[in-house]
C-alpha cells in the first residue's frame, strides 16, 4: 500500500511538473491565467490537472458536430475513412437505446453519422442544424457524462418552409476515452424518439396508409440496393407481403423484427450494402431481430468487456 502510495505522489508531481514546464512555455503571461471558460461554468476554479475535461468535451462536441447537415456527408460516402482521426478509438463499441448495439469502428461510426438524417431522404426534408451540449461533467481523464440537444429544421432551400424549427432530439450518453482522448466506449440514449418521429413527420403507425407508405419505401430502396449477393427478396411484391406481416414496431424499441427497425438500417444500406443488406432482409439479419426486453439491454459484461458497473465509473 505504501509503495503504491508513494508511486503514486511521484506520478502526481511528474505530471504536476510536466503541466507548469506546458504552461510556461504555452503562456508567457502568467498573470493571463486562469482565462475565463464560457464552456464549463460550473468549474469554480479553471487548474491544469483539469485539462482533461476540456479535451473531452472537445472530442464530444466535434462528434456531434459531424451530425449536423452538411457535415456527416464524407462519412455517409467514405464510411469510417470520412471521420477525422482522434474522435473514435479503432476499437470503439457502445450502446444507443433503443437503436442498438454497435460492436466495432465502422457500426459506430454509421450510427452516429451516417444515420443523421438527410433532408434528402425523408419526406418532412429534416435535418439536424445545430447543436448544444447542455450538461457536461468529466470528474476522471477517462470517462464523461453529457446530454446534448440536437436541433433540427427543414432544409428545402428555395422553398417557403425552408429553415422551419422542427422538435429537438436529445441524447444522453457516457463515454469512455482511450489516452489521447478518442471515444473507446459509449452508453447512450434518445429519449422521446418515437414522438419525434412522429412529430417531425406525421407518421403515424395507426394508419393503415402510413403503414403501407413505410413499408413500399423500404421494400424500393432494398430492391434497388440490396442486389447479386446482397438481395433479400425476389421483388418488390414479395418484399411488401413478407413486411406486411410483421409488426410495426416502435421507434422507442427500434430494436426487433419489425419495420421501424428496417427503416433506420435500410439507410444503411447505402453505405455497406453487404452488411447491412441482410438486416432489412427477411431474417432481420442478426439486427432487426426480436430479442426480448432486458436481453440487449444490460449485456455490458459482452459488449463492453468488463464487469458490469466499472466502464463508465472513474477508477
Ligand atoms: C463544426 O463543423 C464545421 C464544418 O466542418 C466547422 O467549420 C466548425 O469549426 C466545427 N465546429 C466545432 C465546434 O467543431
Ligand atoms: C448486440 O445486439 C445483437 C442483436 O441486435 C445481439 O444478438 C447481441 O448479442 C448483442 N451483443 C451484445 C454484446 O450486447
Amino acid at each position: 500500500m505504501f509503495r503504491l502510495n508513494l508511486t503514486f505522489v511521484a506520478v502526481a508531481w511528474a505530471l504536476l511538473q510536466a503541466h507548469l514546464i506546458l504552461i510556461s512555455v504555452t503562456i508567457p503571461q502568467a498573470h493571463a491565467w486562469p482565462t475565463p471558460t464560457k464552456w464549463l461554468p460550473h468549474f469554480k476554479s479553471q487548474r491544469p490537472q483539469r485539462d482533461y475535461a476540456r479535451r473531452n468535451l472537445k472530442t464530444i462536441s466535434s462528434i456531434y458536430n459531424l451530425t449536423v447537415y452538411p457535415n456527416q456527408l464524407p462519412i455517409f460516402q467514405a464510411g469510417g475513412a470520412g471521420v477525422p482521426n482522434g474522435l473514435f478509438n479503432k476499437n470503439v463499441v457502445g450502446r444507443v437505446d433503443p437503436v442498438g448495439n454497435f460492436t466495432d469502428f465502422e457500426e459506430s461510426v454509421e450510427y452516429f453519422f451516417a444515420l443523421s438524417p438527410l433532408p434528402q431522404g425523408n419526406p418532412a426534408k429534416a435535418a439536424i442544424t445545430g447543436y448544444q451540449i447542455t450538461e457536461f461533467s468529466s470528474q476522471c481523464r477517462d470517462v464523461a457524462a453529457s446530454v446534448v440537444y440536437l436541433y433540427c429544421s427543414v432544409v428545402n432551400p428555395g422553398c417557403a418552409d425552408h429553415g422551419k424549427p422542427l422538435p429537438p432530439l436529445k441524447q444522453v450518453a457516457f463515454w469512455r476515452f482511450d489516452e489521447h482522448g478518442a471515444v473507446l466506449k459509449y452508453d447512450a440514449w434518445i429519449p422521446n424518439l418515437n414522438t419525434w418521429v412522429e412529430s417531425t413527420t406525421a407518421a403515424n403507425a395507426d394508419d393503415p396508409q402510413s403503414r403501407a407508405s413505410a413499408i413500399a419505401q423500404i421494400c424500393g430502396a432494398t430492391q434497388t440496393r440490396c442486389q447479386g449477393p446482397n438481395a433479400q427478396w425476389s421483388s418488390v411484391e414479395e418484399c411488401m407481403t413478407a413486411l406486411s406481416q410483421k409488426s410495426y414496431g416502435s421507434y422507442d424499441e427500434a430494436w426487433g423484427d419489425n419495420i421501424v427497425c428496417r427503416s433506420i438500417h435500410v439507410v444503411l444500406t447505402q453505405v455497406r450494402p453487404d452488411v447491412h443488406c441482410p438486416h432489412v432482409g427477411p431474417t432481420g439479419g442478426g439486427k432487426c431481430v426480436d430479442e426480448p426486453y432486458p436481453a440487449n439491454y444490460f449485456s455490458d459484461k459482452a459488449l463492453y468487456g468488463q464487469p458490469t458497473g466499472e466502464t463508465f465509473m472513474c477508477d
